[in-house]
């Protein structure tokens, strides 16, 4: 019985592979299946997903904001943007996330998200404040092909939601904007809270509001000592015994409205399976000043993708970049939210560690060392050569 299930098996696989072949013949890429994602994955020759930081510039200056996102942020040149979107196309992602940063605050949002889609992307999605999100510009981010929209509530009354946004009447255009979001057809639309010691027992009546408004996804994700979320950490973050029973209220509700998608999102997870195991990646992100970023949350970049192409940079191996000596030293170091808020380059301090792995001494060192002052020397001149 198990010989014969594994033969069905071993069969599908081969149709996938000769399946592949062909595709790969015809030069397009292999399409992500569900079913055998493990075995197509390790053939990806660049991300699924691209979470792509066009600017931090914002409208908000949150106080729990991670990656130090402000108002006071000149606006981005946008003399890249043609290549970046030309660079994204080719490799064939299957969703692009436009994070920030406020992408409604960004003079070239609509003409992105239009020229991304024109280029191929299946799904362009936005994580937003709400602010801006007037029903006019939610129907022309429709009509410009925007997929999925995400809307950030931090709590269930505009006290909870001003902890962190700052701005009064912030709570009551979010909520406004998720309606008139409710009115359009999204691919998904999904409302997120951050947890903080004030809001964290909302978890239900949260869950509750947005069900009966309508919303079939609702997403947390831990609070992060990162950014200004670091410098406010002491007041805003949540004690492990409130996420304990945050985490039986979030499976309460789920009992309760089982057609929700109550989504908890781990920051830390693909960290520690990306380095220190061999599972599959399938996602890298574009930092502001267009380098490829492993992750948000380690201050680490691996290459200026307005020089290489992505899928160059994949095809060094992106298991071998996320098994490097220095990535394992900085992952390996955030093995808990709370070490988030001490990692050894100190984001306060000093820039993100630049490494062009295009350099042959700077690839040599990114495969036999983690001295981080190597690669302070390497990213001081990497960004003294305006590089990045
Ligand atoms: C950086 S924001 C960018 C999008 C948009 N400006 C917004 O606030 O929705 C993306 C998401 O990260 C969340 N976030 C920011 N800092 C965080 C932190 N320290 N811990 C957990 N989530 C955080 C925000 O609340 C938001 O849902
Ligand atoms: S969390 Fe979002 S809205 Fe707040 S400062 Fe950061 S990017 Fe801006």
């Amino acid at each position: 019985m198990i010989d014969e299930k594994v033969m069905e098996i071993a069969d599908e696989l081969a149709e996938l592979q000769r399946g592949a072949e062909i595709l790969e013949g015809e030069g397009k890429s292999i399409t992500w299946d569900q079913e055998h994602g493990d075995e197509l994955m390790c053939n990806l020759k660049g991300p699924l997903q691209i979470p792509w930081m066009y600017s931090r510039k914002c409208i908000f200056s949150c106080s729990h904001c991670y990656n130090f996102s402000d108002t006071d942020l000149e606006e981005k040149d946008n003399a890249d943007l043609g290549l970046m979107i030309e660079r994204i196309g080719e490799c064939q992602p299957y969703n692009v996330c436009l994070c920030g940063g406020e992408p409604l605050a960004w003079d070239p949002l609509f003409e992105t998200v239009a020229r991304l889609r024109d280029r191929g992307v299946p799904l362009v999605s936005i994580v937003t404040n709400g602010y801006l999100a007037s029903r006019d510009a939610l129907a022309r981010l429709r009509d410009h092909g925007l997929t999925t929209i995400q809307f950030s509530v931090d709590g269930i009354d505009a006290e909870s939601h001003a902890e962190l946004r700052k701005v009064p009447d912030s709570f009551e255009k979010a909520l406004r904007a998720v309606e008139d979001a409710l009115t359009i057809s999204w691919q998904d639309l999904s409302v997120c809270m951050t947890p903080t010691r004030r809001n964290i027992g909302q978890a239900k009546d949260y869950i509750r509001m947005f069900a009966e408004m309508g919303v079939r996804h609702i997403r947390f994700q831990p609070y992060m000592p990162l950014g200004r979320g670091a410098l406010n950490a002491a007041q805003l973050q949540p004690s492990d015994e409130a996420y304990l029973k945050f985490h039986f209220d979030l499976y309460d509700a789920q009992v309760a409205w089982p057609d929700i998608f109550v989504d908890w999102g781990d920051p830390l997870e693909h960290l520690w399976f990306y380095s220190f195991t061999e599972a599959n990646c399938w996602s890298t992100g574009i930092s502001p000043n267009g380098w490829l970023e492993l992750s948000p949350y380690i201050p680490v970049r691996l290459g200026d993708i307005k020089a290489h192409r992505i899928e160059d940079i994949w095809a060094k191996g992106i298991k071998t970049l996320w098994h490097s000596p220095l990535v394992r030293r900085l992952a390996g170091h955030v093995y808990c939210t709370d070490a988030l808020a001490d990692q050894e380059v100190d984001v306060f301090k000093e820039p993100p560690l630049h490494i062009d792995v295009f350099d042959p001494p700077q690839w040599e060192a990114l495969m036999t060392t983690d001295d981080l002052d190597v690669f302070r020397r390497f990213t001081a001149s990497n960004l003294a050569a305006g590089s990045a």
